[in-house]
């Protein structure tokens, strides 16, 4: 039916609004849909009945937290994915799957349009967007509350003007949450040199409280994280599981300066324990058990990867070749990393390796010949010289 719509709806203000408006305006009947990544909050009986006291003709939710965990959360760690070297793609990782599960609800029901409810300063939209287009370039996508530039202020006095029960108002706080953490956005962070007030954080305990450290070893097989200390779990057990563990002692908190695609340099605030436990230790391991060349030209592919992902082009031809290439290094990244957890941190002190390229003899000086070293040391300096004396004749 092309007189429906469906609509990426979490239960915040601008998603409630939505609704009644996308009916009003387009006169489509609206479907509302919800993905469970792991976003904890209200209750989804509770979203599901303030979508359809808003006007909405069904709401849908899905159950995404395992696809979540198994085809993005994995493919991020085995890329290490960490944008401009800090941010772990907390938002980034989950609209790709929600806005696909958009696109497909939307041809299921023979809708011919999608909505979402970002706003048009941020990321989101263009990962919401370019990724519908990628997986039904037929659908066209619209948002309410950009195209409107709908204010908080605004949006509750449509709802009021148009009888819709949105629920309380949100804050002056924009937060993202999912299985690989929680980006927090307030009006006291714009200025960049206003240090995060430490009620602002919901996963990770303050750092700077004195509590014992915790030891945990992470099992992975070909870059999968598959047990900790020993107990085999699914991917999503392990990232709830280091969210409590490397939460517990303030692991991965990030305070940056993030240049925005949209050409915003932003102050974001995240917290992700799991995230920088899981990747401390699967980089650790590929330390361990990748050669050198190619663990350096796949830190630059990695870099690359978080680009992407983070522009939004989860579903591009680059995004999948780079994956291939990624899960072709992750073919011996086996084996146990121990991680300590304290203070904020998550420090490896052990790492073991059936694939280890590790040689003890190798490594220790005194065991090891070095009757080939002359040799290869002369010939490694061979262009310096060359070029040394070039330079001293000039
Ligand atoms: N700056 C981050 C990103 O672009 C976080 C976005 C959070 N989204 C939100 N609607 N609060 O990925």
């Amino acid at each position: 039916m092309a007189d429906r719509v469906v609509l990426a709806y979490s239960g915040s203000l601008g998603t409630a609004v939505a609704i009644g408006w996308l009916r009003d305006v387009t006169g489509k009947d609206v479907v509302a849909l919800t993905v469970d990544v792991g976003q904890g909050g209200e209750d989804t009986g509770v979203l599901r009945q303030r979508a359809l006291d808003c006007g909405a003709v069904d709401s849908v939710v899905i159950d995404a937290k395992d696809e979540f965990a198994d085809d993005h959360l994995v493919p991020a760690l085995k890329a290490n994915a960490l944008y401009q070297k800090r941010y772990p793609l907390v938002s980034a990782l989950s609209r790709p799957l929600i806005a696909k599960h958009l696109a497909l609800t939307a041809k299921q029901l023979g809708a011919d349009t999608v909505a979402h409810g970002c706003t048009g300063v941020g990321n989101d939209q263009v990962r919401f967007e370019a990724a519908v287009a990628a997986v039904a370039p037929e659908l066209t996508s619209v948002a309410p509350v950009r195209d409107l530039a709908l204010t908080p202020e605004q949006a509750v006095a449509y709802a009021t003007e148009h009888g819709l029960p949105v629920g309380q108002p949100d804050g002056p706080d924009t937060i993202d949450q999912n299985l690989w953490g929680r980006a927090v956005e307030t009006a006291p962070l714009e200025d960049p040199w206003t240090a995060p007030a430490e009620d602002l954080y919901a996963l990770t305990q303050d750092p700077t409280v004195p509590r014992d450290a915790d030891e945990v070893t992470i099992t992975f097989e070909q870059g999968v994280p598959v047990a900790i200390d020993g107990q085999r779990f699914s991917a999503l057990r392990i990232v709830q599981e280091l969210n409590a563990l490397a939460g517990k002692h303030g692991v991965g908190r990030v305070d940056v300066v993030e240049d925005r695609l949209v050409g915003i340099k932003s102050r974001e605030v995240y917290e992700a324990p799991a995230a920088v436990a899981l990747i401390t230790a699967h980089e650790e391991l590929e330390n361990l058990t990748l050669e050198r060349d190619v663990l350096r030209y796949k830190r630059r592919v990695e870099a690359e990867w978080a680009d992407l992902v983070y522009d939004g082009l989860w579903f591009s031809g680059l995004k999948r070749s780079l994956d291939a290439f990624v899960d072709h290094t992750q073919l011996h990244v086996t084996g146990d990393v121990r991680l300590q957890l304290h203070g904020g941190r998550a420090v490896v002190t052990g790492r073991r390796s059936s694939q280890s390229l590790y040689d003890y003899e190798l490594a220790t000086n005194d065991t090891a010949d070095q009757s080939q070293a002359k040799g290869f040391v002369d010939i490694w300096s061979r262009p310096s010289r060359i070029a040394a004396r070039r330079d001293r004749a000039n």
